[in-house]
């Protein structure tokens, strides 16, 4: 009896438990469905192995292609000079090992951010381990509650998500519009502190803040401005800085955001600003006290970028004007590219993400990788390829880009 117990036991909770698993719901079920409606927007988006070539390529499926999908606008994510920079501080360790607040802090990290002030010509700089966190952390450590802020509509999604996150009252103004934001900042009296924030070149639309403007509405209001340089840092100005050189504003009203992830070939983010300004994240900015600093070898390649920017401005200027003919180029074939596009960023609007998606298969069977953009990252019907030049293209890979959009597609 006690045998035919100990045996029956065991068989009764296996079937009870396993009648539980099939009728507990699983709490991840709601992920297929989700899923699946994005498969019927085309609004899913994959996973690829892309491998970085020379000559501003790339190789999908051991094919080659055109890279005109990714940010590297100066061509350092290859240099040599860059990739040696980062081999030598690699000898001292891959990582930093801790935040920069409690021992991450080494001697690249120190001399990096005096570099960084010195190239923006600020007090100081603090570095981060994103653009992302730089811009979102900023944003949580200068507002709250008793705050508000003014945001671009065409802002990064940093600026965006920091500027929620941070509990002050949120405003967006159409995109650049300087009307629009005077009469939300005429009715912000009531408020302890106001900032405003804008990408200096916007990322999905290439186009160009209107910097002296928006200093000037910052210090009539008494408010603070938060300029994010990431797509124009190495590109504008005479030194390369960026957009606020490039438009001459200085103004102690303003803080720059920069990242080392797209002209400058590496990774992390930097704000440039007063020492007062440094100190205060340094102390409170959450997304550089809890995050590990940079690894040093990054520190080192961006060190050996910001010396070629200032050595080797043909690069940018050879950006520029290829950026002028490729636009030119390709109004001239119908394509509809807004007003406005200054720089590496060209925005070719092709509506639904269906269109979109089905041009870029066909650029990518001519050879040429461009990025389908499509909502949530632009907003609805505005759907477009974004090319992104780099000075690794040269002649040749302008070329290509012209004569595909020519000769294999067209216009919808
Ligand atoms: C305008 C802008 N700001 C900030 C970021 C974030 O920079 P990072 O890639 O270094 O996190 C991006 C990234 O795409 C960006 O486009």
């Amino acid at each position: 009896m006690q045998v035919y117990f100990v045996c029956f036991v065991p068989f009764v909770v296996t079937i009870f438990s396993s009648l539980r698993e099939s009728t507990v719901a699983n709490p991840f079920n709601w992920l297929n469905d989700e899923l699946a409606s994005l498969e019927t927007r085309s609004l899913v988006r994959g996973r690829r192995e892309v491998q970085s070539l020379a000559g501003g390529c790339c190789q999908i499926d051991g094919r080659k292609l055109w890279n005109f999908a990714g940010n590297d606008y100066l061509g350092f994510v290859r240099d040599p000079v860059v990739i040696a920079a980062a081999q030598d501080a690699l000898n001292e360790g891959v990582g930093a090992g801790a935040s920069a607040l409690v021992t991450g802090r080494t001697h690249w990290h120190a001399e990096l951010e005096q570099r960084l002030a010195e190239f923006k010509g600020t007090e100081a700089a603090i570095l981060f381990p994103t653009g992302f966190a730089a811009n979102f952390g900023t944003i949580v450590s200068l507002v709250g509650s008793e705050d508000i802020v003014f945001c671009d509509r065409l802002n990064h999604a940093s600026l965006i998500d920091g500027a929620r996150h941070s509990k002050a009252r949120f405003r967006v103004y159409p995109h650049c519009n300087m009307n629009a934001l005077r009469t939300e900042l005429e009715k912000s009296a009531e408020f302890r502190r106001r900032l405003i924030v804008t990408d200096s070149l916007f990322s999905m639309d290439g186009d160009v803040a209107p910097l002296a403007e928006l200093t000037s509405l910052a210090e009539q209001f008494n408010s603070m401005l938060l300029v994010d340089e990431a797509h124009a840092t190495g590109i504008f100005g005479d030194r390369g800085t960026g957009l606020l050189e490039a438009q001459n504003v200085k103004s102690g009203n303003v803080v720059a955001v920069g990242t080392l992830s797209k002209a400058i070939g590496a990774q992390g983010g930097f704000v440039a600003g007063s020492q007062s300004f440094c100190d205060w994240l340094w102390n409170t900015a959450r997304t550089s006290m809890f995050s590990t600093a940079l690894a040093p070898p990054i520190c080192a390649a961006a060190q050996a970028s910001l010396k070629l920017i200032e050595t080797e401005p043909h690069r940018r200027e050879w950006l520029r004007s290829a950026s002028l003919r490729v636009v030119e180029a390709l109004r001239s074939q119908e394509w509809e590219i807004p007003d406005g596009v200054d720089g590496p960023i060209i925005p070719v609007l092709t509506g639904t993400p269906e269109n979109t998606i089905k041009l870029s298969k066909q650029l990518q069977q001519q050879g040429l990788l461009v990025a389908a953009i499509r909502p949530p990252t632009v907003p609805q019907g505005k759907s477009r390829l974004r090319i992104s030049l780099s000075h690794a293209h040269g002649e040749e890979g302008v070329e290509a880009l012209i004569q595909a959009f020519e000769k294999f597609m067209s216009p919808i």
